[in-house]
């Protein structure tokens, strides 16, 4: 079995997925290590400030591409997949595609109180950013479950009780 989480930044993707493969006896992968890994141990504000959005973009093109074929693992990705169709297209590859979702203002909150994203540099930037990825997030998601009021458990829960109705 291979889960692939995607939402927005501040959906809770890093926070359930360990929680999420634990309980299932999968492997966890978190995309953005591997692109820093990928990128030489740059870290993922070095890779925007070294190439702009276009080089992130790649890396994890190509990051996805390596996982294409990855099997027994929880996927967890950052909030930009979406915008590539070429990863996505490997991303989904024998996956059930697992969306977390929040409403914006939960967002707010949880990001501006945590480690700074390159692509968040205001609010209204951000609203906009999450307006245009709403709806690739539910054209490719298999399963949506909303992560606000809920516990991690919670939300490991409800995935896990989607995901055995498939
Ligand atoms: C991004 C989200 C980040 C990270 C990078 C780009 C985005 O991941 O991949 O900063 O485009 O939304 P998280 O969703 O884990 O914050």
């Amino acid at each position: 079995m291979k889960l692939v989480l995607i939402g927005f930044m501040g959906s809770g993707k890093t926070t359930v997925a360990p929680i999420l493969a634990e309980k299932l006896g999968l492997e966890i992968v978190e995309m953005d290590d591997l692109i820093v890994h990928k990128a030489g141990g740059k870290s993922i504000a070095e890779i925007f400030e070294a190439g702009g959005e276009t080089y992130f973009r790649e890396l994890e093109t190509a990051v996805a591409k390596d996982l294409r074929n990855h099997e027994q693992a929880v996927i967890s990705t950052g909030g930009g997949v979406v915008m590539s169709s070429a990863a996505m297209d490997d991303l989904v590859n024998g996956a059930v595609v697992i969306e977390l979702a929040a409403p914006f203002t939960i967002i707010l909150q949880r990001i501006s109180s945590n480690i700074p994203r390159p692509l968040f540099g205001d609010a209204d930037q951000a609203k906009a950013l999450y307006e245009l990825r709403k709806p690739l997030y539910s054209k490719y998601a298999t399963v949506r479950v909303t992560t606000d009021g809920k516990s991690i458990e919670d939300v490991v829960r409800e995935v896990t009780q989607e995901v055995k109705k498939l």
